[in-house]
């Protein structure tokens, strides 16, 4: 058999679900819900059907308990009334041809108490993270957390299982658990931040324990082919998340242990700085070379991928498939333009976050620019 020129065009079996390709649509937080309840709108539906020839769509960082929201205008999955709106989404998409997981994460200590009716935000430990938070007036930086106890980490990992009953119940293909960044699973992962002497700190197997508990409690509720996780084991530098030898043990035997889940994948973000000096180094640009060894199942890789450097590294063996982020915020048909070698437009970065149509649902698909030229 011939290799194929392009391998992210190609089909893959992701889970219990078949994808038409290897493009998946990364996470992206817009910050337009524009409502108290934290209820996906009309506009959502049109943006997430508008990007349905993804091979996947990975939804915004969805909140799945009130004690985990930590930025404004972002939607949860904790209601009924929420999942009533994330139905118009999945309905959308699936009429649209598409597919689309729902990524699910607890912000943790990166929240602030404006933002959760004045309580301290939940951590392993009393650490601040030193970070900002944006709340409905403007940013203002995070304080020091409460330590969650075992009642709390229990009521949480409960809290996830039941927001994966609810995205069943919505409609969405499977779910993905946002561990990423300075989100309340990496504050477990990195020693600096999770200083408890309990089954939880103190060991890479203990601080890996809250993230497999969420994730064993996913795959009950549903069904490991459903269950997804998105990783960022290069992140460091950022406020109090500083990686070390020791933070890459912890994230090597996670990821050990997720292969033998048997989950629908594993999704590794890239640094977003050089790691030149720091303690993990060894990781490089593309993280995927270092874990594939480690993780036997579907590994899809993001961070900085072009449609050629992308292809390039599933060739080589060291992913299954991309996904990409910010090219998908200004070509809603990026599986067209990338299969035909259409031009990429480039997004206006004014718009990511908040505000309404513009810079939203406006960008024109290949087909609709050749109009109005
Ligand atoms: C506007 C914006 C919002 C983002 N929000 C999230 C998010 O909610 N959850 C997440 O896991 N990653 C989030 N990311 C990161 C992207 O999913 C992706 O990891 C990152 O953009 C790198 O991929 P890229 O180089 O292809 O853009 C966001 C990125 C952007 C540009």
């Amino acid at each position: 058999m011939s290799t194929p020129k392009y391998p992210l065009l190609d089909p893959i079996r992701l889970g219990d679900i078949d994808l038409p390709n290897r493009i998946i649509m990364a996470s992206m937080t817009r910050a337009r819900t524009d409502n108290p309840d934290f209820i996906p709108n009309v506009l959502q539906a049109q943006y997430y059907a508008q990007r349905a020839s993804a091979g996947l769509i990975l939804t915004e960082g969805t909140w799945p308990n009130r004690d985990g929201v930590g930025f404004v205008n972002v939607p949860g999955l904790y209601t009924q009334a929420q999942a009533d709106g994330w139905r118009r989404v999945t309905d959308a998409v699936h009429q649209a041809g598409g597919r689309i997981f729902v990524q699910l994460g607890h912000i943790g200590s990166s929240s602030h108490p404006d933002l959760l009716d004045g309580a301290l935000p939940y951590a392993p430990s009393p650490v601040n993270p030193g970070l900002k938070a944006y709340t409905t007036a403007g940013f203002k930086d995070t304080v020091t957390p409460q330590a969650m106890d075992l009642s709390d980490i229990a009521r949480t990992v409960d809290d996830y299982a039941r927001a994966a009953h609810l995205a069943q119940s919505a409609g969405f293909d499977g779910v993905e658990l946002h561990g990423i960044s300075t989100y309340l699973i990496p504050t477990f992962l990195y020693e600096g931040l999770n200083q408890r002497t309990d089954d939880y700190g103190g060991t890479p197997d203990n601080r890996a324990r809250f993230a497999l508990e969420i994730i064993d409690a996913l795959v009950n509720s549903w069904a490991p082919g459903r269950v997804g996780i998105k990783l960022s084991p290069g992140l460091t530098g950022v406020g109090k998340f500083i990686a070390t030898a020791e933070t890459l043990a912890t994230f090597e035997h996670l990821i050990g242990q997720l292969s033998k889940r048997h989950l629908a994948y594993l999704q590794l973000m890239n640094p977003i700085n050089d790691l030149t000096g720091t303690g993990v180094e060894i990781l490089g640009q593309d993280v995927a070379r270092h874990f594939r060894p480690l993780y036997s199942g579907t590994l899809i890789a993001n961070g900085g991928y072009t449609f050629e450097t992308g292809n390039a590294l599933v060739r080589d063996g060291f992913a299954d498939a991309v996904a990409f982020g910010a090219p998908f915020i200004s070509n809603p048909d990026l599986v067209e333009r990338y299969g035909n070698g259409l031009t990429i437009s480039p997004s206006n970065r004014d718009t990511y976050y908040g505000g309404g149509a513009e810079g939203y649902v406006d960008y024109p698909s290949a087909t609709e620019l050749d109009g109005i030229r």
